[in-house]
């Protein structure tokens, strides 16, 4: 690596007790000064580390003139001769913990105001952060969230390189396309009137390659998507987009558990054991109650059903009879749980759509709970069984239709596994395959039904006589997310790459021929020319570099990312315009016109 210039000899973590007596010239920001009896000690810091200065009032007096004045995050070039550490005062957490540079000279760069925040310790002002993004990115902490991010990038082309995927830009002024959320609208002033979406993802286009011939494509691609935003999602984020021809979901699942590989192989020098557990969606919501479960918990939800069947309890008997279901999950040792705590676990199952979330404390005195009274010996002994309880536990059912318990007590299971002290240790990776998810979901809202993925999705072929009867909901798809520790890295699928059944799908969607046409018409058209079967999958790059940096939001790991409001407070941006600007795009502004 080339460092050595006129401004600097060496970089600040690179000098040894090999250099002493060399003279050196650095560049650095103080990251932090000590006096100690007329000698002034500073930690020069540059990205690569840091070097400790000595400054000798009688020795060199100017310099330590300066040095003396110096502040945190002056800008500073230091000229002088590596020594020694004295014995007794070596750091050994440091790379240049045995020697010093003895400052001849001094020149003071750039001087910094005073900080917003400190640099070395946790901040919980996030705005404050982003709004002084550049300080910000100087804590060693951001810093190796980019490296790390950087690396994970590099090992991604490496591999796909080396298995024949061609990097391909696609358009940033794009068409919308449904990938489930709001487009992000871009105003032509060529065509007033008309607008570009920015993509939601790369998803048509990727498409097209492979009706180009292109056969193997991947992007590091930027993603657009207008939604509510969480600690996991941003309205600007990162996708490592990929598409091939020729394949199967085995075939695409290879390739992801290759690149995971590699990636852990290369920057975390962890070897993964591949390929990852393969689980249908059913098994997964109806044992973790989360189609991206996390595999870190030893918990599971049972289904209790059977033991209610006859049962005197009717909030549990109505469900049943409608043809709900019973699931039960067991806090282990949690029946000590204090009245609050299990009121705030209701709330939390309430706030999901739940009912109520009836409990049992299994305690040595016998069972306690609102339930009780309606609880046979003989349920008591087929619940014990079933759930595998035992004196301290606490048992937590739902009653309601399949979907809905199972998602409740998912996140109830998800909470338990804290409150029980479960939470592992983030170093702990369990990846897994979701496979055969419903092809549709129905909206209950819009009394519609959707694509659970997005409408390019190919049906399993085993279920297309179900489709064909009109049977939406029991249409399984050729998709698969990949899962790590609970969260959603990727998805994808096998896609159709026939016209008629493409359009058939879009018209099960309630989008019209003429809709058809002019939304899909590029694609719908290209499928008639000899398109190849074909499909891909995407991950999404923040969220892995968040989870592998052990952040808590992928905020961390974006280097200028957006804030809970989708602004970003260090530029302003979103912020209003010139009316000319607006008048070329003839836009009628509203608030926030300049
Ligand atoms: P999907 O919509 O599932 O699939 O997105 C793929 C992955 O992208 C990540 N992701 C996000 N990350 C941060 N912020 C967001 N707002 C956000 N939204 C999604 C997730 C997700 O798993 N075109 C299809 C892929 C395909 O079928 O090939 C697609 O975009 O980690
Ligand atoms: P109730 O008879 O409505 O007072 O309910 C008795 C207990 O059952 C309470 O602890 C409720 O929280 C709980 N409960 C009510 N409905 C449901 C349901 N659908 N699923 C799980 N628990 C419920």
């Amino acid at each position: 690596m080339r460092t050595a210039n006129r401004w600097r000899t060496h970089h600040c973590a690179q000098l040894r007790k090999t250099d002493v007596g060399r003279n050196v010239r650095l560049c650095g920001w103080v990251d932090r000064r000590r006096d100690h009896g007329g000698l002034v000690f500073v930690d020069l810091r540059d990205r690569e580390g840091i070097s400790q200065i000595v400054f000798h009032p009688e020795e060199h007096p100017e310099a330590a003139e300066i040095g003396k004045a110096l502040h945190a995050e002056d800008l500073v070039q230091v000229e002088g001769l590596v020594a020694r550490r004295p014995e007794g005062t070596e750091n050994t957490g440091l790379a240049t913990g045995e020697i010093e540079v003895v400052a001849q000279s001094v020149r003071l760069l750039n001087s910094c105001l005073p900080l917003p925040f400190p640099l070395d310790a946790t901040v919980e002002n996030e705005e404050l952060r982003l709004a002084f993004r550049f300080l910000d990115l100087r804590r060693p902490r951001m810093l190796e969230n980019l490296r790390l991010r950087h690396r994970i990038v590099r090992a991604v082309r490496e591999y796909l390189d080396g298995q024949g995927f061609l990097d391909v830009e696609t358009p940033i002024l794009s068409k919308s396309t449904p990938e489930g959320a709001r487009d992000f609208l871009v105003p032509s002033r060529m065509a007033p009137g008309s607008f570009y979406a920015l993509p939601q993802a790369p998803q048509q286009y990727k498409q097209l390659l492979m009706v180009g011939g292109v056969e193997r494509y991947y992007q590091i691609a930027r993603c657009f998507r207008d939604e509510d935003l969480r600690a996991d999602r941003q309205p600007e984020f990162t996708q490592i987009d990929l598409e091939a021809s020729f394949v199967e979901t085995e075939d695409v699942q290879f390739w992801v558990e290759g690149v995971l590989g590699k990636i852990f192989r290369d920057v975390l020098d962890t070897g993964l054991p591949l390929p990852f557990p393969r689980m249908s969606y059913h098994e997964a919501m109806d044992r973790y109650g989360s189609d991206k479960p996390d595999l870190r918990y030893g918990i599971d939800l049972y289904d209790v059903g059977e033991i209610f069947r006859e049962s005197d309890l009717k909030v549990f008997r109505t469900v049943l009879d409608e043809g709900g279901v019973v699931k039960a999950v067991n806090g282990k040792g949690l029946a000590k749980m204090g009245a609050s705590e299990l009121a705030a676990l209701e709330e939390l199952a309430r706030s999901l759509g739940a009912k109520g979330l009836a409990y049992v404390r299994v305690e040595s005195s016998g069972w306690r709970s609102p339930i009780g009274k309606f609880l046979t010996a003989g349920q008591r002994e087929a619940l014990a069984r079933t759930l595998g309880a035992s004196e301290g536990d606490l048992l937590l059912f739902a009653a309601d239709r399949w979907e809905l318990a199972c998602e409740i007590l998912g996140r109830i299971r998800l909470r338990l596994a804290e409150l029980s002290g479960e939470r592992r240790a983030h170093s702990e990776w369990k990846f897994l395959w979701v496979t055969d998810f419903p092809l549709f979901a129905f909206d209950r809202e819009e009394g519609r039904w959707t694509s659970m993925h997005h409408p390019f999705t190919r049906p399993h072929p085993e279920d297309l006589e179900l489709l064909e009867e009109g049977r939406f909901g029991a249409v399984r798809a050729l998709a698969y997310d990949v899962v790590l520790n609970g969260t959603e890295l990727g998805g994808g699928s096998i896609r159709i790459h026939e016209s008629e059944l493409q359009q058939k799908i879009f018209s099960i969607l309630g989008i019209d021929p003429q809709m058809q046409e002019e939304r899909f018409g590029h694609l719908l058209r290209a499928f008639r020319y000899g398109a190849p079967p074909h499909g891909g999958v995407a991950l999404g790059l923040d969220r892995l570099v968040m989870l592998l940096a052990g952040a808590e939001s992928i905020r961390d790991v974006i280097a200028f990312p957006k804030n809970r409001h989708g602004a970003d407070p260090l530029t302003g941006s979103p912020s209003g315009v010139e009316a000319k600007q607006l008048r070329e795009l003839r836009i009628t502004a509203g608030r926030g016109e300049a």
